[in-house]
């Protein structure tokens, strides 16, 4: 059983509360085996380096380092997102955590787009909302939540979930739950690099992964895979994925989830995370 609040967010909008619950045998993005599994790792594997690039090693640690170098240039993350990191970092599973980059990338698509209304599928602590809600204005509104509702349709929404259900996922949001100049940013689409392994030798997330990045491509959407990190994948509604835009659908049964609006002081930020 998992259950976590993001209560609110700081100067922007607010991000309301949810509380899920989530079988942990699912397939979690960032999760690792016992010993765990890094992108590093993924440049050793044999089956990643026999298989597809021979200087896997030395590409990825040039893409680390190019990582850091590119969080480095881009404008610091504010002092409210600096101390959630360093109270993730204490939790089980940091490596969960977004990317700056990611944290700056869905901003700058908020402002862009002027979008005032974000959902968000999978959350963790609420990194990636609670940067989500500072770009935007007071009256926006970022929604955490596993279940769909009535708070449709979204400027933005941001899927760091569960990687089997991704398919799911975006052939809902396809019915008209993203406004037409809105996007969709998916996140861990090179899972690891895994995705590049030779067929027949993909574990189950990995099958996942390459099966939805395909999938997308026939679907209603522009589609930009970036290669940020472990991949990012934003989607942009076809002029036909704008006919539906009145549409709203309740969804239950992606996960069985409570979602609580709460009053907010936009000041403050309060975390509850229970594992
Ligand atoms: C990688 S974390 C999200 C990280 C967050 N976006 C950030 O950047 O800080 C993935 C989250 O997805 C949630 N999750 C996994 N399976 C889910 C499901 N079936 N439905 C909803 N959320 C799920 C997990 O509980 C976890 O908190």
């Amino acid at each position: 059983m998992l259950g976590w609040g993001v209560l609110s967010a700081a100067a922007g909008a607010t991000a309301v509360l949810l509380l899920q619950w989530w079988s942990r045998t699912a397939c979690r993005p960032g999760r690792r085996g016992r010993k765990g599994y890094t992108s590093i790792d993924a440049a050793r594997d044999p089956e990643v380096v026999g298989g597809v690039i021979a200087d896997a090693y030395e590409g990825t640690m040039l893409a680390t380092v190019r990582h850091d170098y590119c969080v480095a240039m881009s404008t610091s993350l504010s002092e409210t997102l600096q101390e959630l990191v360093q109270e993730t970092q204490q939790l089980k599973m940091p490596q969960m955590l977004s990317s700056p980059l990611t944290v700056r990338l869905l901003q700058s698509l908020i402002r862009a787009g002027s979008a005032t209304r974000a959902l968000e599928i999978g959350t963790y602590t609420g990194f990636t909302a609670v940067g989500m809600a500072e770009a935007m204005p007071q009256d926006g509104l970022v929604l955490c939540l596993d279940d769909f509702s009535d708070e449709a349709p979204f400027d933005l929404c941001f899927i760091d979930a569960d990687k089997e259900s991704q398919i799911a996922y975006v052939d809902l949001l396809s019915e008209g739950l993203i406004s037409a100049g809105g996007c969709v940013v998916v996140d861990n689409t090179l899972w690891y690099s895994r995705v590049l392994r030779p067929r027949g030798r993909h574990d189950a997330c990995t099958k996942a992964v390459v099966d939805f990045n395909q999938h997308v491509l026939k679907g209603p959407w522009h589609v930009a895979l970036l290669p940020i990190r472990d991949g990012l994948t934003i989607l942009q509604p076809r002029s036909t994925c704008g006919d539906g835009l009145q549409k709203t659908r309740r969804r239950s049964g992606v996960a069985t989830a409570v979602v609580d609006g709460l009053p907010c002081d936009p000041e403050e930020l309060y975390l509850e995370v229970t594992m």
